[in-house]
C-alpha cells in the first residue's frame, strides 16, 4: 500500500510539472516531446512543431524483442528535416526502437536551418544520448555509410531529393536497399523531382491503406510510374501517452486543471477538435455542426448537460484569415461562452484528459492516419470522425465512434451525432471503452514495432543484405 501511494505521488508530481509546462509554454524546449498528431501534411502547417505529447521517456526501456534480428545491422535513417513535427519525431521513435533491438543507427538530416537552432540541437543531443550517430547529409561519410548500410530508410516523399544530391548518377547502387516511409497524401508531393526513384526501391511503407491506394493511383495516373512493393503500417501510441492515459490520478488532475482554465465545469460536456487550425482540418464545419446541435437540443427540449466545444491548435500567425472566420462565426451565433480556443500546445495529453468526445473532422481525403485519433481512444474517448482516409481504418462506426461524411453534407450528420452522444451517456462510455480496447489490441507501440519488424525482415531479405552484418 505504501508503495502504491508513493507511485501515485510521483506520477502526480510529474503531471503537475507537465501542467506547468503547458501553461507556461515559454519554457519551450525544456521538455522534448513526441509526435501526437498525424505526420501527414506537416509541411503545410508551418510551425507545426508543437502539437506534441509528453515529456521525454525516463530510464531504460523494456525491449519488445521484435527488432532483435536487427542486432549489429547498420541502418541509415534519412530525414528531410529535424524539427518537432510529426514526420521527424516518428523517425526518431523508430531510431530508438532500432537501438533497443541492438542495431547501429546513423541519422542524416537532409535540410538543416542555416542558423544554429535550439530545436535541432536538443533533438540531436537526445539522439546522441541514445546512441544514434548523427552525420552530415552530404560528403564522403554519408556516401560510405549509405553504401555500407544494410538498410537505408528515407522518411517522407521530400527526402527523395537527398538521393540525387549524394549519389549523382551512381544512385542505382543504393536503391535496392532503400525503404521509403511515406506519410503524405497531398497533391504537391506527387512530383517526379521527389519520387522518380520510387519504382526502384525495395519497398514503400505507408501509414494507411487509403493512403497507399491513393499513392498507387496518383503515381500511375499522374507520373506514369509504378509504386514498389507497398507495406501498410498503422502507427501506435507511445508508451508515455499510454502511461498518462491509464493513470486515473493523472487524468483527474489534468482534467481539473484544464477545465478550470477554460471555465468548464466537471459536469459539463466538452467536445474537442485537436489539430492545427486550418481549413483542411475542418474546424469551421465543426463549429457549424456544434451550433446546429445546440439548435436541435433547444428545439427538441432535450435534457443535456451544458455543452462546450474547444478548438485546440490555434495559431493566429499561420492562419489569420481562417481563425478570424472562426471567431466571427462564434460571435455571430452568440456562442462565445461555449466555444473555447486554445493555442497550439506542447502537449495534448492534458486536453485528452479534460474532454468527453474527440472530433476528427479532417476534410477531403481525410487524414493519412490521424494519430490523435488513437491517442483519444487511449483516453477512452469516443470519436466523431469524417468517413475519410485513415480515420475509417481506426474508428469502427457505431462501436468506437460515429462517422459522418466530409464536406458540407457532413454538417448535419455530425450535429446529430453530437446530440446522440450528449443524450446517451451510457453509449458514450461504452464507445470510449471499446475504443480503448481497440487501441490495446492494435494501436500500441509494440504493435507498430511488430509491423515494422515484419517489413524490415522482408526488405532485408529482398535486398540480399541480411546475411552480412556491419563490421566494426
Ligand atoms: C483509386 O482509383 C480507383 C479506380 O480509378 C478508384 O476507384 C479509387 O477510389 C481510387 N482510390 C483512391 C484512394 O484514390
Ligand atoms: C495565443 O497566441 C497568440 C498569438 O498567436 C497570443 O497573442 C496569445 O496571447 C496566445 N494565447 C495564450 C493563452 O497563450
Ligand atoms: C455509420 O453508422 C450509422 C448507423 O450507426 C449509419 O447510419 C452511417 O451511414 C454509417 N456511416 C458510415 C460512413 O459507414
Amino acid at each position: 500500500m505504501a508503495k502504491s501511494s508513493v507511485t501515485c505521488l510521483n506520477f502526480q508530481k510529474r503531471w503537475i510539472l507537465l501542467l506547468l509546462a503547458i501553461f507556461s509554454i515559454s519554457t519551450g524546449i525544456a521538455f522534448i516531446m513526441r509526435a501526437a498528431f498525424d505526420p501527414c501534411d506537416f509541411h503545410s502547417r508551418s510551425v507545426e512543431e508543437v502539437m506534441v505529447s509528453i515529456p521525454e521517456r525516463r530510464g531504460p526501456e523494456k525491449n519488445s524483442g521484435f527488432l532483435d534480428f536487427m542486432k549489429s545491422k547498420l541502418i541509415l535513417l534519412v530525414s528531410h528535416e529535424l524539427s518537432l513535427s510529426g514526420g521527424p519525431l516518428l523517425l526518431m521513435e523508430l531510431a530508438f526502437l532500432l537501438r533497443n533491438g541492438g542495431a547501429q543507427v546513423v541519422w542524416i538530416t537532409n535540410q538543416n536551418p542555416a542558423e544554429p537552432n535550439e530545436v535541432v540541437y536538443s533533438l540531436e543531443h537526445r539522439m546522441l544520448d541514445r546512441g544514434v550517430q548523427v552525420i552530415p547529409a552530404k560528403g564522403p561519410e554519408a556516401l560510405e555509410t549509405a553504401l555500407n548500410a544494410n538498410l537505408v530508410i528515407l522518411n517522407t516523399a521530400v527526402a527523395g531529393k537527398w538521393l540525387d544530391a549524394v549519389f549523382k548518377e551512381g544512385v542505382s547502387r543504393v536503391l535496392p536497399k532503400v525503404l521509403w516511409w511515406i506519410h503524405e497524401m497531398r497533391g504537391h508531393y506527387f512530383k517526379l523531382e521527389y519520387v522518380k526513384h520510387l519504382p526502384f526501391v525495395a519497398g514503400a511503407m505507408i501509414d494507411s491503406h487509403t493512403t497507399a491506394e491513393y499513392w498507387r493511383n496518383r503515381t500511375e495516373q499522374r507520373l506514369g510510374i509504378k509504386m514498389p512493393q507497398n507495406y501498410v503500417v498503422h502507427l501506435g501510441n507511445s508508451k508515455d501517452l499510454m502511461e498518462a492515459a491509464e493513470d486515473s490520478v493523472a487524468r483527474r488532475v489534468l482534467r481539473e486543471h484544464v477545465r478550470g482554465s477554460l471555465g468548464v465545469r466537471n459536469e459539463d460536456l466538452l467536445f474537442a477538435i485537436i489539430n492545427s487550425v486550418s481549413r483542411g482540418k475542418g474546424q469551421d464545419l465543426f463549429l457549424q455542426s456544434f451550433y446546429e446541435s445546440l439548435q436541435i437540443i433547444q428545439e427538441q427540449k432535450l435534457q443535456v448537460p451544458s455543452m462546450h466545444a474547444v478548438i485546440v491548435g490555434s495559431d493566429m500567425k499561420a492562419q489569420p484569415k481562417f481563425e478570424k472566420q472562426l471567431h466571427d462565426f462564434v460571435v455571430e451565433k452568440k456562442i462565445q461562452d461555449q466555444v473555447h480556443f486554445v493555442n497550439k500546445s506542447l502537449t495534448v495529453a492534458p486536453y485528452l484528459a479534460a474532454i468527453d468526445v474527440l472530433v476528427q473532422n479532417s476534410q477531403a481525403r481525410g487524414e493519412c492516419f490521424g494519430r490523435i485519433t488513437i491517442e483519444a481512444m487511449a483516453f477512452q474517448l469516443p470519436v466523431l470522425g469524417t468517413a475519410a482516409g485513415g480515420t475509417t481504418e481506426i474508428v469502427v462506426n457505431g462501436s468506437t465512434g460515429l462517422l459522418h461524411p466530409a464536406g458540407k453534407e457532413g454538417v448535419i450528420p455530425l450535429a446529430k451525432n453530437i446530440v446522440k452522444l450528449a443524450t446517451h451517456v451510457e453509449r458514450r462510455f461504452t464507445m470510449g471503452k471499446k475504443g480503448f480496447e481497440r487501441v490495446k489490441e492494435r494501436f500500441m507501440e509494440h504493435h507498430m514495432a511488430e509491423r515494422i519488424a515484419k517489413v524490415l525482415k522482408e526488405v532485408l531479405k529482398k535486398s540480399g543484405t541480411s546475411a552480412h552484418s556491419f563490421k566494426y
